[in-house]
């Protein structure tokens, strides 16, 4: 019996990854998540002291010596996740001198964490230093915001104006706005050093083309924080994509008026 399928915060990733598929940002092995966690929240489930294998790091982050994360595997599926954690997801701590992380529980079917390896810890260093509370990364496809992209300035302010005109609570959520990088080969230290260049200064970063990738001190609130930009920008597509906007005006709607011989409601046209 495996006790790390009993582990509250890998049911809690099998829940969130689950949600994130049905809906639709995680087609394929599209997205990933790391998770920072305290070693007393699994110490009860694996034995830490067993290393099964040692995974290669492209960047060393020796500032998260002995640190553990709980991280999705390279070519896995969200949708699998729930089913069988132990073949998709791995729990590694981070080798004395950064060089290299060990993996302590999963990949059993083979492979390591996912590609987008130095975005994430990247991204964890610049936002712990921010926020000491800081936990979770969270890259997802979500289709709206991804579209965004396609019509859109590949601008940062421009895209969090347009997303906090869309809904009313996108300010309240996202105040600190998004950030945005334009088109890069993804999966490399190239885009993951640039990533965390921006999660220096944003919770939220745009990927052009690819994806949106958010951090919060928990599943739930970086769950909340794509949830929110997926919305904004999926009001955007449905209501000003395109570039132009066609409205029927009051001329026209007092010739249809005139067609139809109504008589709309006094003074409103
Ligand atoms: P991985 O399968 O390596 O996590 O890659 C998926 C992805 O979304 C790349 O950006
Ligand atoms: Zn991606």
């Amino acid at each position: 019996m495996d006790k790390m399928t009993k582990c509250p915060i890998v049911k809690e990733i099998g829940e969130i990854t689950s949600n994130m598929h049905r809906l639709g940002w995680n087609e394929r092995n599209g997205g990933n998540i790391s998770v920072l966690v305290d070693e007393s929240e699994i110490r009860p489930f694996v034995n830490t002291k067993k290393i099964i294998r040692d995974l290669p790091l492209a960047v060393p982050f020796p500032e998260f010596a002995g640190k553990y994360f709980i991280v999705t595997g390279t070519g896995k599926y969200f949708k699998n996740i729930k089913k069988k954690p132990a073949e998709n997801l791995g729990l590694i701590r981070i080798a004395d001198d950064g060089s290299c992380a060990h993996l302590i529980w999963g990949y059993t079917a083979g492979g390591s964490y996912t590609s987008e390896i130095i975005m994430h810890l990247g991204a964890h260093k610049q936002r712990l230093a921010i926020d000491p509370n800081h936990r979770v990364v969270m890259h997802a496809h979500p289709v709206n915001i991804l579209s965004m992209t396609h019509v859109f300035p590949w601008d940062e302010k421009k895209l969090t104006k347009e997303l906090w005109s869309t809904c009313t609570e996108c300010i309240v959520i996202f105040p600190d706005g998004v950030s945005l990088l334009p088109w890069m080969v993804s999966s490399g230290p190239e885009i993951g050093l640039a990533s965390a260049e921006k999660f220096k200064d944003f919770r939220i970063l745009v990927w052009a083309l690819h994806g949106c990738t958010v951090t919060g001190t928990n599943l739930d609130e970086a769950f909340g924080l794509l949830e929110t930009v997926e919305k904004g920008a999926e009001i955007y597509m449905k209501i000003r994509s395109g570039g132009e906007r066609h409205s029927i005006e009051d001329d026209m709607l007092k010739a249809i008026a005139d067609d139809f011989n109504l008589t709309p409601r006094e003074g409103w046209l």
